[in-house]
């Protein structure tokens, strides 16, 4: 072998050097959390380079439930692992991509999914990405807010519950009035529930607010009065679900005012002049003014 072959050979191992770690997986797509109702659509991206595309293979933890050959009959071919079902038909793969769409069981169906890549002979070579996917029973609508009125009077007690919709993962719920957070003292102790359902325990959770209407909260606030309850769910902000409702605030003397104009007494006047006085009060008012202008007529 002389100095000029030697070369050659060096050139080539660098170049096939080269060649062999250009294959490579660029992107998986593997959503984060789902609902077990859901069906979902893996995908995966990767780079030949100049390499020809043996195999794509699909794994969920570890367990191989798809491959795409396309130099082999069949070209697809799925195989049965617990926890997930690939779509009748629906599925493509190519040179740069694949995609399989699969229905879910359930808890079973969470796990690491993986995509691997193969080149061709004489290399084999191998590329791979991996994902989790957590399949969970998620609330499927928002919190429900219960007992509440769409008037209330300032200084009276509002109580107010609110719900959040059964779900496999833990639930926090939080009252806002007025967008400011309820505090503490104007919460009661929540209320959990739980039932066993599709291989889950569901949970919903219950969660009460009282408070009265005074203080410098609803000076400010005009006399609308907003109140929202937020649920959400520990490490999945993108889940957080919302539900708010509105009253008209009432003054006491506007109510009472209110209350002395729908009587319907002649005196509409007068009423506006003693809103603190009803209807009964007034007319014997009206009396005792006519007996003493009547008696200091008849004294004359
Ligand atoms: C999931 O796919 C199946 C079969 O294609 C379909 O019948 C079902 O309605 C789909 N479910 C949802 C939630 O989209
Ligand atoms: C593979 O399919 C995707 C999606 O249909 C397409 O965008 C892409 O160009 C295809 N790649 C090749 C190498 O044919
Ligand atoms: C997937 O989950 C396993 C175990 O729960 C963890 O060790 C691994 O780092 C996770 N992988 C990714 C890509 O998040």
């Amino acid at each position: 072998m002389d100095i000029e072959q030697l070369l050659l050979s060096f050139m080539l191992l660098i170049t096939d050097f080269h060649r062999i770690s250009c294959l490579f997986v660029t992107d998986i797509n593997v959503p984060e959390i789902v609902d077990f109702r859901d069906n979902v659509t893996l995908s995966c991206s990767y780079d030949m380079s100049g390499h020809t595309l043996n195999s794509v293979k699909w794994y969920k933890d570890k367990m191989e439930f798809f491959r795409y050959s396309p130099m082999m009959h069949p070209v697809y071919m799925k195989f049965p692992v617990v926890g997930i079902q690939v779509q009748d038909g629906k599925y493509f793969c190519n040179e740069s991509t694949c995609r399989v769409d699969l229905s879910l069981i359930g808890a079973k169906s969470t796990g690491t999914y993986k995509c691997e890549v193969s080149g061709d002979a004489p290399h084999f070579k191998l590329a791979a990405k991996a994902d989790n996917m957590t399949v969970a029973a998620l609330p499927q609508s928002d919190p429900l807010i219960e007992s509440f009125n769409s008037m209330y009077r300032m200084e009276e007690l509002l109580s107010a519950t609110c719900s959040s919709d059964y779900s496999s993962l833990p639930t926090r719920l939080t009252w806002y009035i007025n967008g400011e957070q309820a505090s503490l003292g104007e919460l009661q102790p929540s209320i959990d529930t739980s039932i066993p359902a599709h291989d889950y325990i569901l949970r919903r959770q219950k969660l009460q607010v009282r408070f009265y209407l005074s203080g410098p909260r609803f000076y400010h606030a005009g006399k609308n009065l907003e109140l929202k309850c937020v649920a959400e769910i520990e490490n999945f902000p993108e889940l957080k679900r919302e539900t708010s409702l509105n009253a008209a605030i009432t003054h006491y003397d506007n109510l009472n005012n209110q209350m002395l104009i729908h009587a319907g007494s002649g005196v509409s006047g007068a009423a506006n002049v003693t809103p603190h006085h009803n209807t009964l009060q007034i007319i014997s008012i009206l009396f005792a003014i006519c007996f003493l202008v009547n008696s200091a007529l008849f004294s004359l």
